[in-house]
């Protein structure tokens, strides 16, 4: 199955001016220079040329206009002779501040932000209900206590998202003594209800698959990684999957999931995840909570990172900022360390390497370490096993057997508050009990973790067979 192919849009290239700020003593995970790279790459990907940048190095932004009063002037004499259509500000600008800009920007240029431009380039790449569905949701929410005029003009600014933008159903009609900013206010507050509901039964049916997935018990191995690092492409080479790939930023926002047979015949499902990028805001994540629950659900996880990026350190840290903001922290990591053909420095490529401990490097285009890389899959989830202990509440009858019967149990007691495992997991399964892990009820600390100690006694080892039931417990 192919992903459609965004649209090529017909509209005239709008011309963008970007505005960055570097604050004393607060180092961004990007020196400001490379940031606004990053944006100009960003607003390339959403349709706008890019004319011209200002920068400022403030003690901290004004609360009023973001950059100083005295910037403000430069920027408007500037963007005026450039002719910018639309000014993109590197940082998100509070709802004070775009009031406070638009105010003296008047109708002359568009004021966006990073996260309204981010939004609107998923706008453009969602191509599943459920992706359109949490885009909308996600923008409208970002825009409401930004609301300063009147719908005509919201609509008008929604660039890529516009078309979704405008069929929510036009101006609303003014009830007794409502201005048009309330009735605005009202009609997007029902459309967010209206997509809270829509996404809900979208989730409801995704979950019910996600649980037979589990039940068939291939393991799962999501492809994370800082956007354009080249996870579609791999996803491609691994699966012939024909997702789309494209030297754009956020060309995926879709899950993909494929099957995979492993060296040794054991089978694995790859899936392919939206890419990261710094000052990703945490509402933003919460928005894709629905797709970047595949990324917390898996087994194991393919940090792609492009080893020939300048910041190809500074993104992986990136990543890992937000893996841990969105709780999969625990999920073992390979690092694949990716588009090795087009070094031609080989002490450098190996510099890198060294500083990326467990990886692997590949090239997704020629297909250069794919066999290794597979090979390291498969050792990571069948033949590694990893020492864990684990109480298990006797509610997860499905992970008591599965220990037993894919793990080397050491121990086992039993007390009133659940099961405790001792023993070594293989470690595609090491992630599913990670939540459970705990010291066995005698050696830990008397209070506080919820469990009644005083009518734990160790009882022998039953004997769990195998048993189809793993992780029906789940749902
Ligand atoms: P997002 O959807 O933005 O998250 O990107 P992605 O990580 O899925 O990257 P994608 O696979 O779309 O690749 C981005 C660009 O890098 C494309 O132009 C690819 O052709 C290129 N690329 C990917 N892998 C390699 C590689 O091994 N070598 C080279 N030279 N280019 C690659």
């Amino acid at each position: 199955m192919s992903k459609k192919l965004p649209e090529p849009t017909t509209r005239p290239r709008e011309r963008a001016f970007l505005i960055g700020v570097e604050i004393y003593g607060q180092n961004g995970l990007l020196p400001l220079e490379d940031s606004l790279n990053e944006l100009a790459l960003l607003a390339d990907t959403a349709g706008l040329d890019v004319v011209g940048q200002a920068t400022q190095k403030l003690e901290h932004p004004n609360s009023q206009t973001f950059i100083g009063p005295g910037k403000v002037e430069e920027v408007k004499a500037l963007a005026e002779e450039l002719q910018a259509e639309v000014l993109i500000f590197d940082e998100e600008l509070s709802p004070r501040q775009l009031r406070e800009l638009e105010k003296i920007f008047r109708d002359r240029v568009r004021i966006i932000d990073r996260t309204t431009l981010i939004l609107d380039i998923f706008a453009q790449h969602a191509n599943t209900r459920e992706g359109a569905l949490q885009v909308e949701l996600a923008q409208y929410e970002y825009r409401l206590p930004r609301l300063t005029r009147a719908w005509t003009h919201l609509a008008r600014q929604a660039g890529g998202g516009g078309g979704r933008t405008g069929s929510v159903g036009g101006v609303g009609l003014r009830g007794p003594g409502e201005t048009q900013l309330e009735v605005d206010r009202r009609d997007i507050r029902r459309r967010i209800d209206h997509l809270k509901a829509e996404l809900e039964k979208v989730r409801t049916h995704r979950l019910h698959h996600r649980l037979r997935r589990k039940r068939s018990r291939i393991p799962v191995v999501a492809l994370v990684g800082y956007t354009n690092a080249g996870k579609s492409t791999l996803l491609n080479r691994l699966t012939n999957a024909d997702v789309y790939v494209a030297d754009q930023l956020f060309a995926t926002l879709d899950p993909t999931t494929r099957r995979v047979e492993l060296p040794g015949g054991h089978l694995a499902l790859f899936t392919d995840t939206v890419g990261f990028i710094q000052k990703l805001p945490t509402a933003l994540v919460a928005a894709f909570r629905a797709t970047l629950e595949e990324i917390t659900e898996a087994d194991l996880l393919l940090h792609v990172v492009d080893i020939t990026h300048p910041n190809a350190i500074a993104q992986a840290n990136a990543v890992h900022q937000t893996l841990a903001e969105i709780e999969a922290g625990h999920i073992p990591v390979l690092t694949v360390l990716n588009k090795i053909d087009r070094l031609n420095d080989p002490d450098r490529a190996r510099q890198t390497v060294e500083s990326f401990p467990n990886s692997v490097a590949i090239s997704a285009l020629t297909g250069d370490g794919i066999n290794d890389l597979l090979t390291v899959v498969g050792r990571e989830l069948y033949e590694r096993y990893q020492p864990i202990a684990v109480r298990l509440p006797y509610k997860e009858g499905g992970l008591i057997s599965t220990f037993h019967e894919f793990g080397q149990v050491e121990r086992v007691e039993h007390s009133r508050g659940g099961v405790f495992i001792q023993g070594r997991l293989p470690g595609r399964l090491i992630a599913r009990f990670q939540p459970f892990t705990r010291l066995p009820a005698s050696e830990e600390a008397p209070a506080g973790d919820g469990y009644e100690h005083d009518d734990q006694e160790l009882i022998e080892l039953p004997g769990y067979g195998p048993d189809d039931e793993d992780e029906t417990q789940e749902a």
